[in-house]
């Protein structure tokens, strides 16, 4: 483990009790997949399993993977009767075609993007469905732009403004979508401004939990005084009486798997 190991890897207790709302904004997602009694359902970056518990009780054979040991157990943990398998969604393949893939919150944290794209295309059956929601083109800009300028700043590193997640635009996700017989039926970016939870600590919080990209090649002291100096930067733009708002934009898209 190095150095930077504790502070930036996942936490899934702290993710399930400071960061609900990454699953409880997803509702009118579950409404777009309208999961079915018998059909198989991938979840693809499950976290802690409450969306593919709330798939499985529509009555649908859910199965959550996420690549993150902590997240499947403690999904493990919160869901027993459901089935998670830890797996990289880069190269996951599946012996049985699903009827659908949903994700959540996830996909912007893996690439090359169309790695992912690749299994998610292999593991529908023709006519199965891709339903997904995640960052989009301008996600977190001013975030972003905030951890650059602090780790500039503190630091001397860095360019300013690197953003290390993959947040595409409509053209190019579903240029990617069709490049691996996904037809797009649907596609939205829109933005999502997100109030963080625990007052004065929410955006600190939601670096400790998220940020850890931003700050690659500093050890743990020096990350957390740059995420400090960070949230100094954010706080005219993003804290507004009380509370703190994460600057979101979502992509949303529908696909269906092309006939072979
Ligand atoms: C998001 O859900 O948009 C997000 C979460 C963590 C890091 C970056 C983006």
């Amino acid at each position: 483990m190095d150095s930077t190991h504790d502070l930036r890897s996942w936490n899934a207790a702290l993710y399930d009790a400071r960061h609900a709302f990454v699953f409880e904004k997803a509702a009118d997602l579950l409404e777009l997949l309208q999961p079915r009694a018998g059909e198989r359902v991938l979840d693809l970056g499950c976290g802690t399993g409450h969306l593919t518990a709330k798939i499985a009780e529509a009555g649908a054979q859910a199965l959550g993977i996420d690549a993150s040991a902590d997240m499947i157990a403690q999904a493990r943990s919160n869901y027993p009767d459901v089935s998670f398998e830890i797996a990289d969604a880069r190269r996951y393949r599946s012996a049985e075609p699903f009827d659908a893939v949903f994700s959540n919150a996830a996909l912007h944290w893996i690439q090359p993007a169309e790695e992912a794209v690749k299994s998610i295309s292999h593991a529908l059956r023709s006519g199965g469905r891709f339903v997904a929601e995640f960052g989009g083109q301008g996600n977190v800009r001013q975030i972003v732009a905030a951890c650059g300028q602090a780790v500039e700043a503190v630091f001397r590193q860095g360019n300013g403004a690197s953003n290390p997640w993959y947040f595409p635009s409509i053209g190019e996700y579903a240029a990617l979508l069709e490049r691996n017989a996904l037809e797009v039926r649907y596609a939205a970016l829109f933005d999502r401004p997100t109030s963080l939870e625990d007052g004065e600590s929410g955006m600190l919080n939601w670096l400790r939990m998220f940020g850890g990209p931003c700050f690659a090649g500093l050890n743990d002291a020096q990350a957390e005084r740059a995420m400090q100096d960070a949230v100094e930067r954010l706080r005219p733009h993003l804290w507004h009486d009380g509370q703190w708002t994460a600057d979101y934009r979502r992509l949303r898209v529908v696909a269906v798997k092309a006939a072979a």
